[in-house]
């Protein structure tokens, strides 16, 4: 049986891993197997990166570029842009990127061409496991045929599983190796050998009964983060209409030691995740007449917070007898999230855009991100990228309003507090010991 001539080769280590799409989620996975003694191959579109790689150096915060050297020289790890290496990989796993088309419907498109890509290499005795996030039915309904399309059959040649991703860019506590991996094959056979390949690199594999489930909750994961986030949104909204610290209510109410589970209020949601996957679930969900109104309120509210942050920035100016147009916005952090370099759908982009459309003159500064390029999507401000500037002293106390987007550990909030006239801090990451004695007026979300 093809099951136990795969098991074998990945029990004695000798199978060889390719990952296909060398981003947040693969390279760190790459990294993994090559680190636990499989040779790993990563397939690329970009040959810039396949060019870092294989001089040893890393574009992901998470990976040191001295382990990426140590595997390229060791020869257990290295990147290309030949998919004909395909047909030497046993294992061959998918993390290409899912985004979203301008109407929001999930653009599967990445998955279709590195399928491609494998369906033209196909042989017996490869298993093929997709990681990127996506809708319930993906693997069996549009990977199995194109993949059987070569002649070759399920269990009797190849295997086929999901297995999402759940990396946290960003997170020194939980790397791929410490977060438990579910894994769902589209047959039994599938599940078992994908549930054993992970165990190699994971501490912890829980299997599930089909690929279905597997991408299920997945979605289910982030889902629940976007719903739970947009009710603190409300709630900061909420608390903001009635004068009362949204931060000190959720600090409270957290000291219960069962039935609440903190979420924090933002200026909005942004990466490659939170923002897009409910998509995938609330589209699929209406191909079979089901509306999922959560999923469709925690995007409203949560969308609205760049513009509930503009409103909190016009409110302080004005108390300050100032007016939008011409005042000086510096913002601190653009990036979707502390201590990342990740502005992909950050919110800061939208908040950006919002101010200049008010006259306001925007400057940033982000330690991570030197500069920022805005699509059609966010305006573009004459073809130019808006790069970060210096946190001078002066930079602080020139701007008529500093805004904290993104709570980034670098910046020294004591000194922005001591020479800012007002701060408008969506992250709490003023606490109430710093804005003891500050000079400078805060309004916080
Ligand atoms: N970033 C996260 O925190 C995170 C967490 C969990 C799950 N995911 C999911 O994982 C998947 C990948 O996300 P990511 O953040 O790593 O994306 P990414 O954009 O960082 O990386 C994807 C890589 O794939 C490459 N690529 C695109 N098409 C390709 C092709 N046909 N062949 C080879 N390479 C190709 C791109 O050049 C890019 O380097 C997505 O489905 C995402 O939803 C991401």
């Amino acid at each position: 049986m093809i099951k136990n001539e795969i098991f074998r080769l990945l029990e004695s280590k000798s199978a060889r891993v390719g990952v296909i799409g060398l981003g947040y989620v693969g390279l760190p996975l790459a990294t993994e197997f090559a680190g636990k003694g499989f040779k790993a191959t990563g397939f690329e579109v970009d040959e810039s990166k396949v060019a870092r790689i294989n001089t040893g150096e890393s574009y992901i915060g998470d990976v040191e570029s001295s382990l990426i050297k140590e595997l390229v020289e060791k020869d257990r790890l290295r990147a290309t842009t030949d998919f004909d290496d395909l047909k030497a990989c046993d294992a061959i796993i998918i993390c290409v990127p899912t985004p979203l088309r301008k109407t929001k419907e999930p653009d599967v498109s990445y998955i279709l061409a590195a399928a491609e890509e494998i369906k033209k290499r196909l042989r017996r005795g490869q298993l093929v496991i997709l990681e990127s996030t996506t809708y319930p039915g993906t693997t069996d309904e549009v990977l199995l045929p194109m993949l059987e399309e070569t002649g070759l059959r399920l269990d009797e040649d190849f295997l086929l599983a999901f297995s999402p991703e759940r990396v946290d860019p960003g997170n020194p506590q939980f790397q791929t190796h410490n977060i438990p991996k579910v894994v769902g094959g589209v047959t039994d056979d599938s599940t078992e050998v994908a549930a054993l390949l992970y165990s190699q690199i994971v501490n912890e594999v829980h299997a599930v009964s089909s690929a279905r489930v597997a991408e299920t909750a997945k979605l289910l994961e982030n889902t629940f983060r976007a719903v739970n986030i947009g009710m603190a949104n409300e709630m900061a909204r909420l608390c903001y209409a009635l004068n009362i610290d949204t931060w000190e209510v959720i600090r409270a109410a957290a000291t219960k030691p069962f039935g609440f589970m903190p979420f924090y209020p933002g200026p909005g949601i942004g990466g490659h995740c939170i923002p897009l996957d409910p998509h995938y679930l609330s589209w699929k969900a209406r191909q079979h007449g089901f509306d999922s109104r959560f999923i469709g309120l925690a995007e409203e509210v949560n969308s609205r917070m760049p513009e509930h942050v503009v409103q909190l920035v016009s409110d302080g100016l004005n108390d300050d007898r100032k007016s939008m147009k011409g005042a000086r916005v510096l913002l601190l952090g653009v990036a979707y999230k502390k201590d990342i370099d990740d502005v992909r759908e950050s919110p800061a982009l939208s908040i950006i855009d919002r101010l200049r459309s008010k006259g306001c003159e925007v400057q940033y500064h982000d330690p991570l991100v030197s500069e920022v390029r805005f699509d059609d999507a966010h305006g573009a401000v004459n073809g130019e990228p808006l790069a970060s500037v210096e946190l001078t002293d002066e930079e602080i106390k020139a701007a008529d309003c500093v805004v904290i987007v993104t709570d980034h550990s670098q910046v020294d909030y004591r000194r922005v507090i001591d020479l800012a006239q007002l701060v408008v801090d969506t992250r709490n990451a003023l606490n109430g010991e710093l804005r003891k004695g500050s000079a400078a007026r805060i309004i916080r979300l």
